[in-house]
Formats: structure tokens, C-alpha cells, sequence
């Protein structure tokens, strides 16, 4: 990875998303980790759900399950959900907020659609990224950190033409409001006809863009995207250009992810996400002798 280098940065790949099923067996696209991409370090999976409308009595959503190792971070765009753990947390992510959920050394819970949409029916569109913590906090308390729609800062461009939500990190002069335990960048960008973007993203930092919906030119080049598509840029300069043509029929939704790389050992095994096989050992048993319940509901993890 260079580190020094100035410049835009190209556009290496171009991963279309796989459609598959989560939880109890709602629709996601997912852009990694699929055959083609297994990572972007420090994220492990990008999960892009829906838009699925429900009839009354339809929706699904993920019942008690746990996590250790790593941070998942819920972006409702449409709909909400409701959670509840093993700490006694819960509440409801509605419409435009951020939940960034730090499992650390383990939680339970639950990540359904509300009492509402359950009976009623209704759409639900969101986006779950899994961020991996760093050996030092993999052990960590769980913390949540709730981020409203109306206290994401946002900013926009001179021309009014781009719009950006800052869930992490800064763009366009606007620094975000979430604490992460490494350095990420997490902006929603929309796009109007004719838009142009130049984020500057450290040398250092992994980093990929994702379309939502719309018709997007990514890098210097100008290479398309459509929606579903992410593009992992190179490591070879320290900002990232897109824009949407002036005929574009709509406006555009993309999602911007960077961070540092942890580079450290990853073994992954369904919810848990540590550094050694013997750590996913303990964690499938913790997990069975109930204790990810029990330590997380009276604070027997890490500081
Ligand atoms: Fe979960």
C-alpha cells in the first residue's frame, strides 16, 4: 500500500453484488464477502437490504443472535427496526439514523421490523456494515452509539449539486459525530444531474464506493456504476472523484467506505470475528455456556 502517493485514485475492481437471503430470510445484496471479494480491510461485509415492501404479517428480520469481535453498523433508509440485547438496550433505528454497534467482547440481539410493519406491511431499505476491531478491542464492553437522521451533519457542495451525510469521518468541511476505534470514513453522497465529487481519503485507507441507486462515473476515467455496484479503489493517491452526467434521467445515491486496514490475522466463523482459531473456539462455547449473555448484561468484559 503507498502511503505518500498524490492524486486521484483509479478505480482497481468492480464487484456486482450477490442477492442472497439473511436472518429469517430477507433479501440482501451483498458486494463482499462474496467469491470475488472476501474483504475490504477493516470491513468484513456490506449488506444492502432490500428495498423489500411487505405485505401485513410478511416482514422478517433477524431474532436473537450474538456477535463478538467486531462493530456492526445499521443505516435505515426506509422503514425501521426495532433491537433489543443482552445488556437490556433496545429501541427503534427509524427512518435516516445510524445505530454503530461495537459487539466488542459479545452481545445477543435481536434486529427485527417493528410491531408496525410487522402487522401492517410495509418497505424496508438499509444498509449493514461490518467494521473489525482491532486485537486490543476485540474484548472490549459493547458500547451503541444512536445517531439520529437530524444530528448527521451534513454539508453540500458550492453548486448545491451534491449532498453528503457524514455518518464517519469529514466531507466537505463537516466532521461526523460517531467515535470509531480506527479510522473510517463512512459518507452518503446524493448526486444530482451533472454533479461532480473530489473526497480526499488518506493513502492509507482502504476504501470503496457503493451505488445505492443512479448511474455513477467513478475515477478519472469517468468508468460507470449502476446500482448494486461497488467500486474498490487503488491505494494509489490520496482522493477519489465521481460524478453523474448532465443527461443522467435521476439523481444518485452512493455510499463511501474507508478506513485503515488493521492488517491482522481474520477468522471469521458466522457472528464471531476474532484472531485465532482458538479465540472462535472460546467464543462458540462462551457462547453455548451462555455467557456472552450473562457478561455482557453485567459488564464482565473489558473496559
Ligand atoms: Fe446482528
Amino acid at each position: 500500500m503507498t502511503t505518500t502517493t498524490t492524486g486521484t485514485r483509479t478505480v482497481e475492481r468492480v464487484v456486482h453484488s450477490v442477492s442472497t437471503l439473511e436472518g429469517a430470510g430477507f433479501a440482501v445484496r451483498r458486494p463482499f464477502p462474496t467469491e470475488s471479494l472476501a474483504i475490504v480491510d477493516p470491513f468484513l461485509l456490506l449488506d444492502h437490504l432490500g428495498p423489500t415492501t411487505y405485505g401485513p404479517g410478511e416482514a422478517v428480520g433477524a431474532p436473537d443472535h450474538p456477535h463478538r469481535g467486531f462493530e456492526t453498523v445499521t443505516y435505515v433508509l426506509e422503514g425501521a427496526v426495532e433491537h433489543k440485547d443482552s445488556t437490556g438496550g433496545g429501541g427503534i433505528i427509524g427512518h435516516g439514523d445510524v445505530q454503530w454497534m461495537t459487539a466488542g467482547g459479545g452481545i445477543v440481539h435481536s434486529e427485527m421490523p417493528t410491531d408496525e410493519i410487522m402487522r401492517d406491511g410495509g418497505t424496508v431499505h438499509g444498509f449493514q456494515l461490518w467494521v473489525n476491531l482491532p486485537r486490543r478491542d476485540k474484548m472490549t464492553q459493547p458500547r451503541y452509539q444512536g445517531i439520529r437522521l437530524d444530528q448527521i451533519p451534513t454539508g453540500q457542495s458550492e453548486d448545491g449539486k451534491a449532498k453528503v451525510k457524514v455518518i464517519a469521518g469529514e466531507s466537505m468541511g463537516v466532521s461526523a459525530v460517531v467515535e470509531t476505534r480506527t479510522p473510517i470514513m463512512y459518507l452518503h453522497f446524493t448526486l444530482q444531474p451533472g454533479a461532480r465529487v473530489e473526497q480526499s481519503v488518506p493513502g492509507n485507507y482502504n476504501a470503496f464506493a457503493y451505488v445505492i441507486n443512479g448511474d455513477v462515473l467513478a475515477g478519472d476515467q469517468g468508468q460507470q456504476f449502476h446500482e448494486g455496484d461497488a467500486a474498490v479503489f487503488a491505494g494509489d493517491g490520496d482522493r477519489v472523484v465521481w460524478s453523474v452526467a448532465d443527461a443522467a434521467p435521476a439523481p444518485a445515491d452512493v455510499l463511501l467506505i474507508a478506513g485503515v486496514p488493521l492488517n491482522e490475522p481474520v477468522v471469521h466463523y458466522g457472528p464471531f470475528v476474532m484472531n485465532t482459531q482458538e479465540e472462535i473456539y472460546q467464543a462458540i462455547k462462551d457462547y453455548h455456556a451462555g455467557r456472552i449473555w450473562t457478561d455482557s448484561q453485567i459488564g464482565l468484559y473489558e473496559a
